[in-house]
């Protein structure tokens, strides 16, 4: 008998947000068939806007960062599409997939590197852990709401 022990820690499920830049600038459709086409499975998704105090809250982990009350600012500014997404090795997938934080710095095909425009209206956010990937997923969706 063969036992097969995989020793990397991975995940099959991460959270994403379409930023009000990606929302505003019509992007939706694009970076979701992008999503999809690049093996994630939309498990929830909800189009909303967040209030400055529920942004604060989503970002609390930045809380006292110079760029924290740009980014709470920003994130409340206008709707954003919130999701959950599942594939094998999910977070560090979905990483890979949108590029650096800075999109100058994005490597070219990232979704940063298509849509964004600066290190603020970035586009697109994806969870950089399997532990946060179920805080943020758990901040947006009821266990009703996933499938
Ligand atoms: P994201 O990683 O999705 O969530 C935190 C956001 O803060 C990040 O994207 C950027 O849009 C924003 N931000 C602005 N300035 C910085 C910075 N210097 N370092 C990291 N994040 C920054």
């Amino acid at each position: 008998m063969q036992i097969l022990i995989n020793y990397k820690m991975t995940t099959n499920k991460t959270f994403t947000m379409i930023k009000p830049d990606g929302v505003a600038n019509q992007h939706i459709g694009s970076i979701l068939n992008d999503i999809t086409a690049a093996g994630f499975k939309i498990v929830a998704m909800k189009y909303t806007q967040l209030s400055a105090e529920m942004a604060g809250k989503f970002y609390a982990v930045h809380a006292g960062r110079p760029f924290y009350n740009d980014l709470v600012s920003f994130m409340s500014s206008g709707p954003i599409v919130a999701a959950i997404l599942e594939k094998d090795n999910a977070v560090e997938d979905f990483r890979t997939l949108i590029g650096a934080t800075d999109p100058a710095k994005a490597d070219v095909g990232t979704l940063r590197n298509k849509y964004a425009k600066s290190i603020d209206a970035n586009t697109v956010h994806g969870s950089d852990s399997n532990e946060n990937a179920e805080i943020e997923g758990n901040f947006y969706f009821t266990a009703f709401e996933r499938f």
